[in-house]
């Protein structure tokens, strides 16, 4: 096929890049080279790159062209810096997707990839002794700087138990990432019902793997222990460390996301990307220590307001769904990424 993979030079895009040609698909990439994403840009080995920003309609007009489907992954990410953030979010990751979209349309493009995320859970699902399965209540500051991180019950206050989330759960963003990646959702779903395309809407799990970002505000977590370490610091681990996320490496996403641009073919489907074996970020950052030699992780009780306590995916959808299976064991891949260079 004839794929267009925006933010083709990002973190995610590279690997799906690289898949994609492996798999014998002709690749165009468009991204925008933001200078606060990428420090230099380096090329794409084989893609025919366009440099543009998705919001651009005579660069979407001139990349779709001859394309047969869209692997939409150019967004910012991360939790954000502040509120300040919000018009970024809205501006790139919303009303990017709009432009795309209604660009599709156009120029009859009717199958497209998404990049979501884990994040439209919020805190998901968890198991009450009393009340069963409930959406924990927000974490209030007072509380969490008190040392009380575990989500609450919404009705009787009492600690819960987590489960395995599944693409029903309902949509519960609590940042302005995370509302960003469900409207993305919700304005496919919009684009497939009037135009008879297909949506594969990837909500990947915590993505870890070499060239992941680092040094910027929006690095995830794993990124951030790496740079600590190799400055000769001990990872700074906030709240108890107990907050469990499923680390899934970046390799194992890049095919999940490939397996459903070829054979998600008709109407909207999400599929949970994750290893299916949650880790505490403790955990994680003893795991990333040892890899290098490095100091014991420091944990500092420190909190971020926005952070979800545990988001841990059931990504046997994908398994059943797509034949995939992720391929990278955690301990691997933590090496790995520990000695990739960069
Ligand atoms: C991450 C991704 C997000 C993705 C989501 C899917 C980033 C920046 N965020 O969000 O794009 O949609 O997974 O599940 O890649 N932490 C520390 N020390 C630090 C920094 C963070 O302990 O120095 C903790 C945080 O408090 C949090 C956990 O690590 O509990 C994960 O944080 P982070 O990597 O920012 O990712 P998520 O919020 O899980």
């Amino acid at each position: 096929m004839h794929i267009l993979v925006t933010g083709g030079a990002g973190f995610i895009g590279r690997h799906v890049v690289a898949g994609l040609f492996a798999r014998d698909h002709a690749v165009r990439v468009l991204d925008s080279f933001r200078p606060d994403v990428h420090q230099g840009a380096r090329p794409i080995d084989g893609a025919e790159v366009f440099s543009g920003d998705v919001r651009d309609r005579a660069v979407l007009d001139r990349a779709l062209d001859g394309i047969d489907a869209v692997i939409h992954l150019a967004a910012k990410v991360g939790l954000g810096v502040d509120i300040g953030d919000l018009p970024d979010y809205a501006a790139t990751n919303d009303l990017g997707t709009a432009e795309l979209l209604a660009a599709m349309a156009r120029k009859g493009v009717g199958r497209l990839t998404l990049a979501s995320s884990m994040v439209v859970y919020g805190e998901g699902e968890a198991q009450c002794p009393e009340h069963g399965a409930v959406r924990p209540a927000p974490r209030r500051a007072e509380a969490m700087a008190a040392g009380a991180f575990e989500p609450t019950c919404p009705h009787c206050g009492r600690t819960l138990g987590t489960t395995l989330v599944g693409e029903t759960t309902a949509f519960d963003p609590r940042n302005a990432y995370a509302t960003s990646k469900v409207a993305q959702e919700f304005y496919a779903s919009n684009w497939a019902r009037v135009t008879g395309g297909s949506v594969a809407a990837m909500r990947y799990h915590n993505v870890y793997g070499p060239g992941m970002p680092k040094d910027t505000p929006y690095a995830g977590v794993a990124a951030i222990f790496l740079s600590a370490l190799r400055r000769g610091e001990a990872p700074s681990v906030f709240e108890d460390g107990g907050q469990r996320r499923d680390f899934v490496h970046v390799r194992d996403v890049a095919a999940a996301t490939i397996l459903a641009c070829e054979r998600h073919t008709t109407g909207v489907r999400a599929f949970n990307v994750g290893s299916g074996t949650p880790r505490t970020v403790g955990d994680m950052a003893v795991a990333l220590a040892r890899a290098v030699d490095g100091p014991v992780p420091v944990v500092t009780g420190r909190f971020r307001l926005g952070d979800v306590r545990h988001i841990t995916a059931d990504s046997s959808r994908l398994v059943a769904e797509l034949g995939w299976r992720p391929a990278v064991a955690f301990d691997d891949g933590m090496v790995e990424m520990s000695r990739a260079v960069g």
